[in-house]
């Protein structure tokens, strides 16, 4: 116990060290002003956010301006000004910003915006030169449709400026001709202590909400401090809906229809749910499935029928048909579902064509038929091909009911999942591995739990070029949204009408563009850019779902219109100019499902396992959560600086001995939260011991290549009884001990024994033994192939030892290591190859000896 409470001191004291080095870096130049400014009107958002910045010394110096923004939203706009000069950011097709960029870092430049995913937001970076006691501005655009869930709006705002701004202010204006029925503020910036400085006006149509906490108040809140504001303004609203046929509204030739009746009765439901109680699922997963799944079926409406299913490599159904959700039925399906454990493979084509059948085989007048699948994992046995499942279950279906594919963590193939839904007129949904999973898989249900109308369709006389208007079903709370161009402008003619299901009878609306509206007085292209966005949206779902010339031409379509409107997209890149002598960034956009490039859980290398652990994706309030530790040590620092002189000694001596002449690969030493991770540098060319079990009796060796922007050449793992993986850059060879197979990474096979289960596709390999997962993935970089492993799941005990082990950090090391961020410059960014999309972070390099507590040599091997 006693070696816990030490390991938790010097955390503090580590993170004490970063905390100041990073203060200290702040100090020299100051946000003097941060501006928020949020414009929505019929739903569509435009955030401008500007930060002033001003360079405090006198010799020039980088600084950098980074956002977090909507996932959902499209990035249209950056610039920045320098002494009267202003860089425009330029819009590109990808692969053209792709090559810019690719130039730059063939010249040795580092080019690349850091962008990576969390759950709902997305980080915007980047930096610039500025001269001595000089200031810059930056400009970011961006714009969203708010999408209606669960009967509300919801437009997130995050503030997390890195200090205390004098000028700081958050405006937004949002006008909604209906009139707002409510509207109310929500997030972590909404707190008691920032009440006072949050003000909200709202009239019929109108509402303003205006945040200018002073700088005292930045810093004093709960989750705030000495770098000032950290977290989400959320403002939550919905618009009255006086009318059945919903909001009809033009402008400049352009129209939106906004379509959400919920004065209509209920439809009950036929649903199946099918859920994947694979080995992968084992553990929290799956009980939170089972927790949720007793809370959703307690939701069931008695006139509801419905349907579950599991499935590993085979499929069991609780009752062979659909049964209506009475108190007996609840009861029994209630103890099914706490009965559910993981198991084995994932089978998912035989369990979804199963569901299928069994809504098929029980259809009923007058409802609404539904599937829900939740997986965690890819088809691993039956039908595996993944093309050969999409057409498989897209003919079961038929069109007649929509598949919903929630995918559970980031190990799913969410693009396989998303494709299936959206093929059967579903959606993907990502479930985020955390201690809210259950509610996430909750909500998501409630979001179709009440089905108003199916086969709607929405006839536009008069319209072309309009978004999507056959939906197959409409749930309470949600809302249709229908944009398109008015042909020749001409509102005379255009009508629009509904024609759609509901429970007992066909329903019908229609309604003309209402002509006594007030045509608005300044010209407004917010309808266009909101069909834009549509319309860009939607085409990608689409080349999701086409193949061959076809996507080309949906690709084509959409790349068109980004490039017209500005928007990144994963299709467009964001070329960002410098002034001359500086290297052009690019901003991509980042694909969902791309992991964040902050340090993670998942990493390869060694990690501080005594670190609290911050589940799922860094949250935005990380930081808050280590400030809390660095207050309590406060008072350890003070004595622990003084010692720190003596070991600086020893690392000055450490740095000068380590050898600079030979190229040296390096390595990243993950920290968790918002602390910037550790680097050390591996001369290359050594065989490397990465992991050794001896518990497990399974060890890993590699062999590094020549170059110094490469990584490993040549893998093996060794397990049970003289059982061995080799893996080089053309090939893997498994090696049972008595014969060898040979597969390619080109392949895309699933290869399982009783000991091991190897996984290879799209120039991955996912190899588990026992309870422990390797991913490694190749790499090709200049023309040089290389491999890079992670640990994806850790071997189970202690005592692993090895680059990826768990390395003994010792009050000397740790002293060390808070010496060497007080008191030597030492930031410096390394490439984290965990990561597929590899991207450069930021990180504290510490001396080789310090980073491995030993010898080189305790880490080397002489064959693999
Ligand atoms: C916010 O931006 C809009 C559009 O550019 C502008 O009309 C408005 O004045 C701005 N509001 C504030 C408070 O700056
Ligand atoms: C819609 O109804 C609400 C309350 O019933 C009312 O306050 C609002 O003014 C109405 N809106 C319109 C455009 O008639
Ligand atoms: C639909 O939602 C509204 C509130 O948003 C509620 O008043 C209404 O009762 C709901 N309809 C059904 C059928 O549940
Ligand atoms: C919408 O559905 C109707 C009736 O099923 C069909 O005739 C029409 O072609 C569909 N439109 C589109 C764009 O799929
Ligand atoms: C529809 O889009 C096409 C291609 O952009 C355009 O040529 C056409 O004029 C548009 N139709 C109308 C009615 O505006």
């Amino acid at each position: 116990m006693e070696g816990v409470t030490v390991r938790v001191g010097l955390l503090g004291l580590l993170l004490a060290c970063v905390t100041t080095a990073t203060t200290n870096k702040n100090r020299d130049w100051d946000i003097y002003s941060f501006h928020v400014n949020s414009t929505v009107t019929s739903r569509y958002a435009t955030t401008i956010i500007t930060s002033r910045v001003a360079n405090r010394i006198d010799q020039s110096q980088e600084i950098e301006f980074h956002v977090k923004i909507p996932k959902m939203a499209f990035i249209s706009k950056f610039k920045m000004t320098i002494e009267g000069q202003t860089y425009d950011g330029v819009v590109k097709q990808k692969e053209e910003a792709q090559q810019q960029y690719t130039q730059a870092v063939s010249r040795g430049q580092s080019a690349g915006i850091v962008s990576s995913v969390g759950r709902t937001l997305e980080e915007f970076k980047t930096s610039v030169t500025v001269a001595a006691l000089s200031k810059v501005t930056f400009e970011l655009t961006y714009e969203e449709l708010l999408k209606r869930r669960l009967g509300k709006y919801e437009l997130l705002i995050h503030a997390r400026p890195m200090q205390p701004v004098a000028d700081f202010k958050i405006d937004v204006y949002i006008n909604e001709r209906p009139g707002i029925n409510f509207l109310e503020i929500k997030g972590g910036l909404s707190t008691k202590e920032l009440a006072k400085a949050i003000t909200k006006t709202h009239a019929s149509s109108e509402a303003w909400v205006h945040f200018y906490p002073s700088k005292e108040q930045q810093s004093q809140c709960d989750s705030c401090g000495e770098q000032g504001l950290n977290g989400d303004l959320v403002i939550v609203y919905d618009v009255h809906r006086n009318t059945s046929m919903g909001e009809l509204k033009e402008s400049k030739g352009y129209f939106v229809h906004h379509f959400a009746p919920s004065d209509l009765p209920r439809i009950p439901k036929n649903v199946v749910f099918i859920i994947d109680r694979s080995g992968s699922m084992h553990g929290r997963k799956m009980e939170q499935t089972r927790e949720a799944l007793l809370k959703i079926l307690v939701d069931l409406a008695e006139d509801d029928h419905f349907g579950l299913i599991t499935f590993d490599y085979s499929v069991s159904t609780w009752k062979k048909e659909l049964l209506p959700a009475n108190q007996q039925n609840l009861e029994a399906a209630k103890s099914f579902a706490r009965h559910i454990h993981d198991r084995g493979a994932t089978d998912i084509n035989a369990a979804v064509l199963e569901g299928t059948a069994m809504l098929n085989r029980n259809p009923r007048e007058g409802s609404a038929s539904l599937l829900i699948l939740l997986t965690d994992g890819d088809p691993t046995t039956g039908e595996t091909n993944l093309e050969k499942i999409h057409k498989n279950v897209k003919e079961a279906i038929g069109k007649k009911f929509p598949l919903y594919c929630l995918g559970f963590g980031m190990d799913v193939n969410f693009e396989f999942l998303e494709k299936m839904a959206l093929e059967n007129s579903g959606v993907g949904r990502r479930i985020y591995e955390d201690s809210d999973a259950a509610l996430q898989l909750q909500g998501f249900y409630e979001e179709v739990a009440t089905p108003l109308l199916t086969d709607v369709q929405m006839v536009y006389v008069g319209g072309a070029n309009l978004t999507q208007t056959n939906f197959s079903q409409y749930y309470n709370g949600s809302e249709i949204v229908v944009s398109g161009q008015i042909t020749d402008n001409n509102i005379e003619t255009f009508t629009a009408e509904v024609i759609a299901t509901s429970k007992s009878n066909r329903v019908m609306y229609s309604e003309t563009i209402p002509t006594d509206e007030p045509i608005e007085a300044r010209p407004d292209s917010h309808i266009q850019r909101l069909w834009a966005y549509l319309t860009v949206k939607q085409l990608l779902d689409k080349e999701v779902q086409s193949s061959g010339k076809a996507k080309e031409k949906v690709k084509k379509e959409a790349l068109d219109l980004c490039l017209k409107y500005g928007f990144v997209t994963p299709l467009t890149s964001m070329v960002v100019t410098k002034p001359q002598g500086e290297a052009s960034q690019v901003a991509h956009k980042p694909k969902e499902g791309e992991k964040p490039s902050g340090p993670m859980p998942g990493f390869s290398g060694p990690r501080f396992s005594f670190m609290s652990g911050q589940a799922g994706y860094p949250g935005e309030q990380n930081y808050h959560h280590q400030r809390k530790h660095t207050s309590t040590h406060a008072h350890t620092i003070g004595i622990h600086m003084r010692l720190c002189l003596h070991v600086y000694v020893h690392i000055l001596s450490t740095i000068v001995n380590d050898n600079y002449l030979s190229p040296s690969l390096r390595f990243l030493l993950p920290a968790e939260g918002q602390a910037l991770p550790l680097c050390y540098d591996i001369p290359v060319a050594l065989s490397l011991r990465l992991l050794k079990d001896p518990n497990n009796e399974l060890s890993m060796n590699g062999q590094l290549g020549q170059s110094a922007s490469a990584g490993y050449q040549k893998i093996v793992i060794h397990y049970k009884n003289d059982q061995h993986i080799e893996l080089d850059t053309t090939v893997i060879t498994f090696n049972n001990g008595q014969d060898a197979t040979v597969f390619f990474w080109s392949l895309s096979i699933n290869h399982e024994t009783d000991s091991v289960s190897l996984i290879i596709r799209d120039k991955e390999v996912d190899i588990t033994i026992g309870s422990t997962r390797i991913l490694i993935m190749l790499y090709e970089r200049n023309g040089i192939k290389f491999m890079w492993p992670s640990l994806r799941q850790r071997p189970t005990g202690g005592n692993i030892m090895g680059i990826m082990g768990d390395v003994l950090y010792t009050l000397r090391t740790l002293l060390w290591i808070v010496c060497v961020c007080v008191c030597v410059c030492c930031r410096d960014s390394a490439v984290d190859l965990s990561i597929r999309s590899a991207p450069t972070v930021a990180c504290w390099l510490l001396p080789l000896q310090s980073a491995l507590q030993g010898e080189l040599a305790d880490f080397t091997v002489r064959q693999l």
